[in-house]
């Protein structure tokens, strides 16, 4: 089957959901009651949202979940008043099949505090009939009314072994070729977001049969990590042209853009800085740098230039500490 492995590979069960347990568990009770509160589902992107409550309808509504069920995303393109007329006329119906309906409402972040007021009053009009579940990335952009009517449940970003695990299911499935540090490798870049980590898969295994570290790299177009901690460290011990060479490959060769490379540098410094490999003032000092740097690049600067002026700043720190 071909189409994204995001739909394909989408749990259709609580079971099947990873690295939200607590979530899951709590959950659980309302399909052995089949009866639920108003819910709110808050956190990053790609973390399970949308497949918990696609998992949880299919759970507490069984065979009949399609007939009960309503999706709609409340930054509908058509405005506000369509969202609200489809909830409306779902709600107006009586549940077939189902103790009650489930609308099921996304991004309701982007919508603006009048139109959550009028939502509010919606939630009220059909309670006894229709249960919601509202999403957003941001709970502090709703409004108090609407989230002291939810149980609130916040979606963690999904933790690297979880997405090791995922991944591998489906590197199984479908019969990839791809080592363990490939897979380490997209769990960096991922930062936990499993939709993120899932498309990374797919698209490497498109460009080669045999996926490793380096087609990862190819494909999120990101500087190899090791490369940038080699290019610091050179810096740090006072090697201008070392340091200035790795820059160059990893520019130029490996095509990396300067936005791309300040950031993963402020990345680098930053997992130094916790792991107490430069101390507190340098790495005040470099983040200051980094930032003005990262400006002057995001407002059209020579980036080439720019990154080995940012280098300079890294040297004069190993020799003034
Ligand atoms: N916790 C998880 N367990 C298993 N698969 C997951 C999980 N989170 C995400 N995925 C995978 O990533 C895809 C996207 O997840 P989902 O649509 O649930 O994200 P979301 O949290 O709703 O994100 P957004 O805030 O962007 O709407 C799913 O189709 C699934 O393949
Ligand atoms: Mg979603």
């Amino acid at each position: 089957m071909s189409g994204p492995w995001v739909e394909k590979y989408r749990p259709n069960n609580l079971e099947e959901i990873v690295g939200q347990d607590h979530i899951v568990q709590r959950l659980k009770r309302y399909v052995d009651e089949e009866s639920m509160p108003n819910l709110m589902f808050t956190g990053p992107a790609g973390v399970g949202k949308t497949t918990t409550a696609l998992a949880l309808a299919k759970s507490v509504l069984g065979d009949y979940w399609r007939q009960n069920f309503l999706e709609l995303n409340a930054s509908d393109a058509r405005g506000i008043d369509t969202v609200r007329t489809n909830i409306k006329n779902f709600c107006r119906l009586k549940p077939v099949g189902a103790p009650f309906r489930i609308i099921f409402l996304d991004e309701v972040d982007n919508m603006t505090k009048d139109a959550q007021h009028a939502l509010r009053r919606e939630m009220e009009m059909y309670t006894k009939t229709s249960s919601f579940i509202l999403s957003c990335n941001y709970s502090s952009k709703i409004i108090d009314p609407i989230q002291s009517r939810c149980a609130i449940f916040r979606f963690a970003p999904v933790k690297g072994n979880h997405i090791i695990k995922r991944l591998e299911i489906i590197a199984q499935k479908e019969e990839l070729d791809i080592d363990i540090k490939a897979i380490e490798s997209i769990v960096y870049f991922a930062e936990g977001d499993l939709r993120k980590a899932i498309n990374i898969l797919q698209a490497s295994a498109s460009v080669s049969e045999k996926i490793t570290e380096e087609s990862i790299h190819e494909v999120v177009s990101k500087a190899r990590p090791q490369d940038v901690k080699k290019m610091i460290n050179k810096a740090l011990n006072g090697d201008f042209l070392g340091a200035r060479n790795i820059l160059r490959e990893v520019m130029v060769v490996q095509g990396i853009s300067g936005e791309d490379m300040v950031t993963q540098i402020y990345q680098e410094v930053s997992r130094m800085a916790m792991q107490d490999s430069i101390d507190e003032e340098t790495y005040v000092n470099l983040i200051s740098s980094i930032s003005e740097y990262d400006f002057r690049i995001r407002e059209g600067a020579n980036p080439r230039i720019q990154l080995e002026a940012l280098i300079t700043k890294f040297l004069s720190k190993s020799r003034t500490d």
